[in-house]
């Protein structure tokens, strides 16, 4: 296993393109199994829950190609196999989005069941009611999700809570049903907007995604289509706070910046100064961090991505204030690690109260989650003395070539080989 080694207190500086969404490939992904065609992928990320559904795809039967570094064509051109293996939705949730193509495809779908993760129960309910209503039957069995149709029907279908994979699903189920099918109480997410976008341009009828109402007529069959993946909003957003958090001066390219807008707003609240043009956002500080409350909400609002590098920040703040994290239940799991470099906060149920502290100190920390380790780094670079964070396989699943990113912009961070298990 490996470690990160960062020694704190290099003020960032300079420039860093954000990569290609993991939350917007993923589903893309998942989308190549509603068609017998081609569908070309650009700026893919190098991550390992890619490479964990390039598996899922192979074992269902579909041919990749990923030859060119960042291009991933995928053909299936039949499914194989209809079941998504426990080894496989363990380490990665996001799979059970296989679910709604391998249904509306062949009618049938064996799907592990995630299990327990570490930022709360996170269930699929909503994923199964929807599939249900479409006529699917589903049965549990063995740690499965057995859902077996003939072919899905069109329906009126409102969520009880808006989800973003739970919207992904069943808009990829219902493009391939008979009739109309309308979502409502959707997910509002870009990478929900660039799934309908590209099903369109496989020949689907999906309206209304970004709002809360998504209508989808159904196909017969839907053909092949060539994307850009979208620039990951949540590895810019990190990027800039990791600026924001060393006192730096950080500009991010390629990204956009309208899909940042809340936590631009809040940076900019802190005390930060924020440049946004249609190639990229800057962010620069005066020095000084305001402490300034946030609580998380489903897209537009702040989004729970950024909660914890955001409390990574806070932890630096001028005065105190509160986190209130509405999302995920149990997603302070960073609250504790920060704690043991210096910082002061205090969990109460959904809430957290951050008191600002001078400086963090570097210390042995453990990575929990993917967006709590990208916490720790930042509070790691930060620090002063050496931060060693372990476990950092968490990070490599969303995080393409971090240390090496970080490196650039001018800190003083190394992977090394971690004998603390
Ligand atoms: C997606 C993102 C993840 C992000 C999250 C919230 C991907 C691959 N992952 O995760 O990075 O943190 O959105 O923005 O896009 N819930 C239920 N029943 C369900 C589904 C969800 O109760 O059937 C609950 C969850 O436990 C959670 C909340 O709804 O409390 C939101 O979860 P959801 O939007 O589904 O998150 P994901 O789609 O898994």
């Amino acid at each position: 296993m490996q470690k990160l080694v960062i020694k704190g207190g290099h003020p960032l500086q300079g420039s860093v393109e954000a990569g290609g969404a993991k939350n917007a490939a993923l589903p893309l992904m998942c989308a190549s199994l509603l068609t017998s065609d081609e569908v070309v992928l650009r700026r893919i990320p190098a991550l390992r829950d890619i490479r964990t559904t390039k598996q899922l795809l192979l074992q269902l039967g579909a041919q990749l190609d990923d030859f060119t570094p960042g291009m991933l064509r995928i053909k299936a051109r039949e499914i194989a196999d209809h079941t998504a293996p426990y080894e496989l939705v363990k380490t990665m949730r996001a799979s059970v989005m296989v679910l709604g193509p391998l249904l509306a495809r062949e009618g049938k779908a064996d799907v592990s069941l995630p299990g327990g993760c570490a930022i709360g129960a996170r269930p699929i309910d909503q994923h199964l009611k929807g599939l249900a209503a479409m006529g699917a039957k589903i049965e549990l069995d063995q740690g499965y999700i057995r859902a077996r149709v003939k072919r899905l029907q069109g329906v009126d279908f409102t969520f009880d809570l808006v989800t973003v994979t739970g919207t992904e699903n069943l808009i990829l189920a219902s493009a391939l049903a008979r009739g109309t099918t309308v979502l409502r109480n959707c997910a509002a997410e870009p990478e929900v907007v660039e799934l309908a976008h590209v099903l369109n341009r496989m020949g689907a009828g999906v309206e209304g995604a970004g709002t809360d109402t998504v209508v989808i007529e159904g196909r017969e069959s839907l053909g092949g289509a060539a994307h850009e993946i979208m620039p990951d909003r949540i590895e810019a957003g990190t990027y800039l706070m990791a600026g924001a958090i060393t006192r730096g001066d950080v500009r991010v390219v390629g990204c956009e910046s309208s899909h940042l807008n809340a936590l631009l707003e809040k940076l900019d609240d802190a005390g930060l100064t924020v440049e946004a043009d249609d190639d990229g956002v800057r962010v620069v500080s005066n020095g000084k961090i305001r402490s300034r409350n946030v609580e998380t909400n489903p897209y537009p609002g702040f989004a729970t991505d950024f909660q914890a590098q955001y409390m990574a920040l806070m932890a630096l703040g001028d005065s105190e204030c509160g986190i209130t994290e509405n999302v995920f239940e149990n997603r302070f799991m960073h609250a504790p690690e920060l704690v043991r470099m210096g910082a002061d906060i205090r969990i109460s149920g959904r809430c957290a109260r951050v008191i600002g502290v001078q400086t963090l100190s570097g210390a042995h920390v453990q990575a929990t989650d993917l967006r709590a380790s990208a916490s720790l780094v930042l509070a790691g670079l930060a620090a002063e003395g050496i931060t060693e964070i372990h476990r950092i396989y968490h990070l490599e699943r969303g995080y393409e070539r971090m240390p090496e990113k970080l490196s650039a912009l001018g800190a003083d961070i190394r992977r090394a080989k971690d004998d603390i298990v």
